[in-house]
């Protein structure tokens, strides 16, 4: 397995095929998490006009600070999982208040904003702050279970976190933002959970699962 020219195909296929979002516009730390907490159970399309809505009353972590509570639930009816607003405010809050409106680029103290998980902050430090972090979340299990033929329980929090470590070796660490978001782009566009189209897979050659045949039946999921 050459990590070097897998990273090389996943990274030049982002470039090539990524679909234009708004939130990759640019790198805003605070767009890409607001993003992110929108993106956690919700899907890319629906997410689209609440992202762009959201960013037109709430441009900056100071406006959202500023802002009623109620407002901003106002501007996330639909989406559900209202506490993601209501953590996302009072974090974005204490940005304002503790690190002057700076989304801490420190690992730590970013995994310690209220609804900040592992994912969320592998996010921000990976596609906002090019760091090399793992940001692994359903579709990345999906992906990288199937590239590297792992059977186990992605239901699992054991499981995630040997995913974590698994990213942490193979992660560019030139272009970590495009190395996360292929992988992210990868299981959106290509590997799908059903019927992946492994044909048009930029990394199939790399793909343990696909050399098998066994593709479909990876991720192992117990029914939790
Ligand atoms: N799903 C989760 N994060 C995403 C992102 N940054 N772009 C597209 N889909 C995503």
């Amino acid at each position: 397995f050459d990590k070097e020219s897998y990273r090389k195909s996943l990274i030049h296929w982002f470039k090539k095929e990524q679909r234009v979002l708004p939130w990759r516009e640019n790198q805003d730390p605070y767009r890409v998490w607001v993003s992110e907490i929108m993106l956690q159970q919700t899907r890319v399309d629906t997410v689209i006009p609440y992202f762009n809505d959201f960013m037109a009353k709430f441009p900056t972590p100071e406006a959202l600070a500023d802002a009623d509570e109620q407002d901003v639930l106002k501007a996330w009816e639909g989406l559900g999982y209202y506490s993601r607003a209501r953590n996302l405010q009072n974090a974005v809050r204490e940005v304002v208040e503790t690190y002057g409106g700076v989304v801490p680029a420190d690992p730590e103290e970013l995994g310690n904003l209220k609804g900040v998980g592992p994912y969320t902050k592998g996010a921000i430090l990976s596609i906002a702050y090019d760091t090399p972090e793992p940001a692994v979340d359903g579709n990345v299990m999906r992906v990288l279970s199937r590239i590297l033929h792992v059977e186990d329980d992605i239901s699992k929090q054991s499981t995630r976190k040997l995913f974590e470590g698994l990213v942490s070796e193979l992660i560019s660490e030139e272009d970590p933002s495009s190395f996360n978001q292929g992988l992210m782009e990868l299981g959106a566009l290509i590997c799908t959970p059903k019927t992946p189209s492994c044909m048009l897979c930029p990394v199939q050659n790399y793909c343990r699962a696909f050399d098998k045949g066994i593709e479909t039946e990876l991720p192992v999921k117990s029914s939790k």
